[in-house]
């Protein structure tokens, strides 16, 4: 696992706006190639990046590419079509060994069976999802194992679902064996998890490859950054500051903190204390971290009680009223750059939604690896 080859696509994801289901209002955020500056990418004769963009959401024949499959990564299928090379909506169709089975769909009940067990599976599967793509792309490399894989890196020591992406890979294997992605495995699981979650739903493209290259070589945003930093940090990976405000905002309406992540804020002297911090909250929170305390306890990165766990736009509400949990989520509406963006969507529940599927589907689309850049991992976990 230290081979250094590790291809990323450098074309133009479809507007995102085109794929999410009725939206408001006609939000296409700018998009760009979405190449990473600090991804290398080299090709070798054996696995060269594609040229063909993610194609929208459904293809034309024209722009479903044919590029020869290698052996190891052609499906079981009697008549082996042609792989497309692109994301597009419905890229397992007709690629699973018996015909008419809809692989995906198998793959979403699933999803809808275990979150009707666990409805925790939606954060720590969002979390999964920006950990993954944030780092050479959404190729699954955060589910490798290895001493100094990517998941044993700091900032991934408490990312969560890998049992739950195993259960949906055995169910994929079971029915279209070789065929999905792990890569896609998360993506489809997420998206319909934001869907359970009361968030918004959107086609989500499929086609991704799993990559070959996991190190602990991992940089992800701090809590702590400014949010100067934190804009360059997603700016990195094209995303501007007010996609960078509904990711975060939509990744934080679910889920919690352990303490370490936002314990100074509570008391004076301590260097992040925040004198602005709502009263009531700190006071809250002194009980769940005690100062001087290495607690593992936790709290809900919304503090809205009746909706910590539901996705909607009521975390933008509790930062405006000073009860932002972690210290960059608080910041977001205090800072110049962001807080009109904190306001609009605050008061806007409807456009916080289309707009937070659009930016989805860009970061699912994030430095994908397509055609024959990477594998179909038989075993999530291993590379083949
Ligand atoms: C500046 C960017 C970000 C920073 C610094 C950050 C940091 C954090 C931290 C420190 C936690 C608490 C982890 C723990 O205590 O175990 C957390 C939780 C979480 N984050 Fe982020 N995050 C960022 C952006 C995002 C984005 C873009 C998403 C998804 C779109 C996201 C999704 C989540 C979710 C869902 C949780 C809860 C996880 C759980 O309950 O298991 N975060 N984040």
């Amino acid at each position: 696992m230290s081979s250094p080859s590790f291809p990323t696509d450098s074309s133009t994801p479809p507007s995102p706006s085109s794929l999410v289901e009725s939206p408001p209002d006609s939000f296409s955020p700018s998009i760009s190639p979405s190449s990473s500056p600090t991804t290398p990418v080299p090709s070798t004769p054996s696995n060269p990046p594609t040229t063909s963009p993610p194609s929208p959401v459904v293809d034309s024949p024209t722009n479903t590419p044919t590029s020869p499959v290698s052996p190891s990564s052609t499906p079981p299928n009697s008549s082996n079509p042609p792989r497309p090379s692109g994301l597009r909506v419905g890229f397992y169709q007709g690629l699973c060994p018996t015909p008419n089975v809809d692989v995906e769909a198998t793959i979403t009940t699933k999803v809808q069976q275990l979150f009707s067990k666990d409805a925790t599976l939606l954060p720590a599967l969002l979390r999964m999802q920006f950990h993954d793509c944030f780092v050479h792309g959404c190729d699954a490399s955060i589910l490798l194992d290895g001493p100094s894989s990517e998941k044993t890196a700091g900032p991934n020591l408490s990312v969560r679902g890998y049992e739950f992406i195993d259960t949906l890979k055995s169910v994929a294997e079971e029915e279209c064996p070789d065929v999905v992605s792990c890569a896609d495995i998360i993506a489809i699981a997420t998206k319909e998890l934001i869907k359970l979650g009361g968030g918004p739903g959107y086609s989500l493209q499929t086609g991704r490859k799993d990559g070959l290259v996991s190190t602990q070589d991992v940089k992800l945003p701090s809590p702590f950054a400014t949010v100067t930093e934190s804009i360059l940090a997603f700016g990195e990976k094209n995303f501007n500051p007010e996609e960078m405000l509904l990711l975060i905002a939509g990744g934080h309406t679910i889920g919690k903190s352990h303490c370490s992540f936002f314990q100074d804020r509570l008391y004076e002297g301590t260097s992040q204390f925040d004198p602005n911090m709502d009263s009531n909250l700190r006071e809250q929170l002194s009980g769940t971290c005690p100062q001087g305390t290495n607690s593992d306890n936790f709290t809900f990165l919304d503090q809205n009680p009746l909706s910590s766990s539901k996705f909607d736009n009521s975390f933008l509400d509790q930062l405006l009223n000073g009860r932002g949990i972690l210290p960059i989520d608080q910041a977001l509406s205090r800072d110049s750059q962001t807080s009109s963006f904190v306001l609009q969507y605050a008061q806007n529940p409807a456009l916080f939604n289309a707009k937070f599927a659009s930016v989805m589907i860009k970061l699912q689309a994030l430095d994908v690896l397509l055609g024959d850049q990477g594998q179909i991992r038989k075993v999530c976990s291993k590379v083949n």
